[in-house]
This record gives C-alpha cells, sequence and structure tokens, in this order.
C-alpha cells in the first residue's frame, strides 16, 4: 500500500510510486488511480503479468483490456495504423478520458486484446497514473480494479474491499475525479464508432471528427454489443436495483416494499435527498444541476446499498443527453440490463 494522496511530485512522493512501478516491471499486478475510475494495471507486453489481472478480479478471458501509455511516442510499438481521425482525437482529448481502438500489434499480449485483433489504449490524465506509467516504462494493461461484476472503485478503499490479498499493492491518490469509466471509440473504422460511452460525450467528439456511428446495443436490449465488455451484467449492488421515470411512483414503490418486509433504498440527487422519509437507506448522488457531479458520486452510492444492507433499490433516472447518457447507461447495467419502469 503506497499513499500519495494530496500527490505533489515531491521527492517522496515519486519514490513510493517507483516502488509500485517496480512491481509492474517485475509481473506482478497493483491498482493506482486515474481520472475516471481505480485500474488494475500490469505490463502490457507480458502474458504472464495479464493473466494474472483477469485471475485477480475474476474477469471472463473475453474481456479485453485498455492499455494505458503516458507517452505518445509509446503508441507505435502497440498499433499497426493510426488513422488520421485518430491523430485529431489524440491531439484534444488526450490526456483523458478517451480509449482509442487500433489494429494491433504482435507486441502486445494476446490476453490483453482477448484474441481480438484490435487493441484500446489510452493516455489517462491523472499525475499519479502518469508518473507511475512514466517510472514503469511499459504500456500497462488494466481493467477497472473491481471485482468483476461490481461497481468500478472511485477509491483505494474500494479496491482494497473488493481485492485485498488478490493483488500485490494499491498506490492511493485520493478519490478519482470523472467516476466513470472512459469512453470508447473505434476508430479502426471508416467513420468511428462509440462502444461504450463516457467521460468524453458523442457532442464533444463529433465537434472534433464530424459523423460518429453508435453501438446499435446501446439503442436497443435486443443487439449483441459490438465491444465484448459491455454484454456484461456490471456496476452491480447486492440489492436489486429499479429505475424509476416518476418520483411519485417511488414513493408508491417504496410503501409496497415496506409493506413486504424489505429493506429499502433510493439512489436520488441532494434534490431529492429529503423526498422519501419511508425508505431505509436514501442515497443523494450529486447534484440535478450538475450531471458531472452525480457521475462523480455514482459508484460510491451504488457501493453505499450494500454497506447498509438494502435490498431492493429503486433509483431516479436521468436526462439521455451529454454525461447523462454515460450515467443512464451505467444506471441500466446495474439494474440488470433493464429499462426505467
Ligand atoms: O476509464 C477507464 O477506461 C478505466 C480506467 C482504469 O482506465 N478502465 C476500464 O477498463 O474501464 P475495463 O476493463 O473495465 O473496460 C474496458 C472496456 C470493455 O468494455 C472492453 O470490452 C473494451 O474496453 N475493449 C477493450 N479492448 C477492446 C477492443 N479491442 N475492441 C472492443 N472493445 C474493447
Ligand atoms: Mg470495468
Amino acid at each position: 500500500y503506497w499513499s500519495v494522496d494530496n500527490f505533489s511530485g515531491s521527492e517522496e512522493n515519486l519514490q513510493l510510486i517507483k516502488e509500485a512501478a517496480l512491481w509492474i516491471t517485475k509481473g506482478e499486478v497493483v491498482a493506482f488511480p486515474t481520472e475516471t475510475v481505480y485500474g488494475l494495471g500490469a505490463n502490457a507486453l507480458d502474458e504472464r503479468a495479464v493473466k494474472r489481472i483477469f485471475e485477480a478480479k475474476g474477469r471472463p478471458s473475453d474481456n479485453p483490456l485498455i492499455v494505458h501509455i503516458a507517452d505518445i511516442d509509446q503508441l507505435s510499438e502497440l498499433v499497426s495504423e493510426i488513422p488520421e481521425i485518430a491523430q485529431l482525437l489524440m491531439k484534444q482529448f488526450w490526456p483523458g478520458p478517451l480509449t482509442l481502438i487500433f489494429k494491433k500489434k504482435e507486441a502486445v499480449a494476446p490476453s490483453v486484446t482477448a484474441g481480438l485483433d484490435t487493441v484500446a489504449v489510452r493516455m489517462p490524465d491523472h499525475p499519479v497514473a502518469r508518473e507511475l506509467l512514466r517510472a514503469a516504462g511499459v504500456p500497462v494493461a488494466a481493467p477497472s480494479a473491481n471485482l468483476s461484476g461490481k461497481p468500478s472503485p472511485t477509491t483505494a478503499g474500494h479496491v482494497f474491499h473488493d481485492l485485498k490479498g488478490r493483488i500485490k499493492g494499491i498506490v492511493d491518490g485520493g478519490k478519482t475525479g470523472v467516476g466513470l469509466e472512459s469512453t470508447v471509440l473505434d476508430c479502426s473504422k471508416d467513420v468511428p464508432v462509440l462502444y461504450r460511452p463516457g467521460g468524453v460525450t458523442k457532442e464533444e467528439l463529433e465537434a472534433v471528427v464530424g459523423k460518429v456511428n453508435v453501438d446499435p446495443s446501446l439503442l436497443s436490449d435486443d443487439q449483441t454489443p459490438l465491444s465484448p465488455g459491455m454484454k456484461y451484467t456490471h456496476y452491480s449492488p447486492a440489492g436489486t436495483l429499479y429505475l424509476v421515470q416518476e418520483k411519485e411512483r417511488i414513493l408508491e414503490l417504496v410503501a409496497q416494499a415496506k409493506v413486504d418486509g424489505k429493506r429499502v433504498g433510493v439512489l436520488t440527487t441532494e434534490e431529492g435527498a429529503c423526498r422519501y422519509k419511508e425508505a431505509d437507506v436514501v442515497v443523494p448522488c450529486g447534484s440535478r444541476t450538475d450531471l458531472a457531479s452525480v457521475a462523480t458520486a455514482l459508484y460510491e452510492s451504488l457501493r453505499k446499498f450494500d454497506e447498509y444492507g438494502a435490498e431492493v433499490i429503486f433509483s431516479e433516472v436521468f436526462p439521455y443527453e451529454g454525461l447523462g447518457i454515460a450515467i443512464m447507461n451505467r444506471l441500466e447495467k446495474a439494474a440488470g440490463g433493464q429499462t426505467p419502469l
């Protein structure tokens, strides 16, 4: 456990990060903060090291990982082609919460890409992540540092809760910022395809590259996702989660669940915190006036229902626009693929 919370770039900070990086170069897995969520990193060129990530998380082997780099120069070692559209996007959004998919090179360990001929790459925008990647000197494959199926970790404590005893260590850089995973965009196609909505919105992408296609599975339930990881249930609290359009309806559902003897939770925002007095666990998640604050707090909020033992959870919904699209995507997955009632 290496604590570099309130990272200042001090000699002491850098020494701790070097220690963690050394383990990565030795083939171990180490969790570290990024601006989106905590990642679980291993040397992306070392097949045995990468396999350890899958074991630690209990991750299905057909779900490929994102490779993290500190420097643009590292890209040529990983990918065989850098389309012009990708150049534009990297210039605009890297470092930042945008993952791009390229045709891959041989050097990438096969497990990283789960047998696909493409590789996902991103340059995180977090001082600790960047320092760690620089110190390791190798590209680092890293999925979110949660147990498979659980909400992604936004604090070192979440990582510890899920993975203690299963990994070499955790670099603690405090709370992450964006709170939701990066946007995943395939730019190996003529028109780029959005596979996962995230920190960078479709509108922001289109402002740079013109048209962006959206994986049809994001718009309709009966399509298979083009990105393997998107087919799995995710982010789920232990209790059953329902998304509910009408706030009045939530009040009725809470009352009914109480009659049924259930421990009831409600996911709302600061604005709604006083509305659901009958519920056992009310978690306010950010403010409706600022969807970024909802994104930042979402996973921590979902984990709170487990802490307080909620058996059934009703959640308010958010507008399907801007960051709201990524928020609703995660909530729908957490609800087991159910669209709002
Ligand atoms: O913000 C993030 O992206 C975080 C931090 C740690 O960087 N990482 C993260 O990784 O969310 P993970 O493993 O939880 O999600 C990776 C996603 C999956 O949905 C996977 O299917 C997709 O990226 N992916 C990876 N490689 C791919 C490829 N070659 N083709 C299509 N999708 C790919
Ligand atoms: Mg994940």
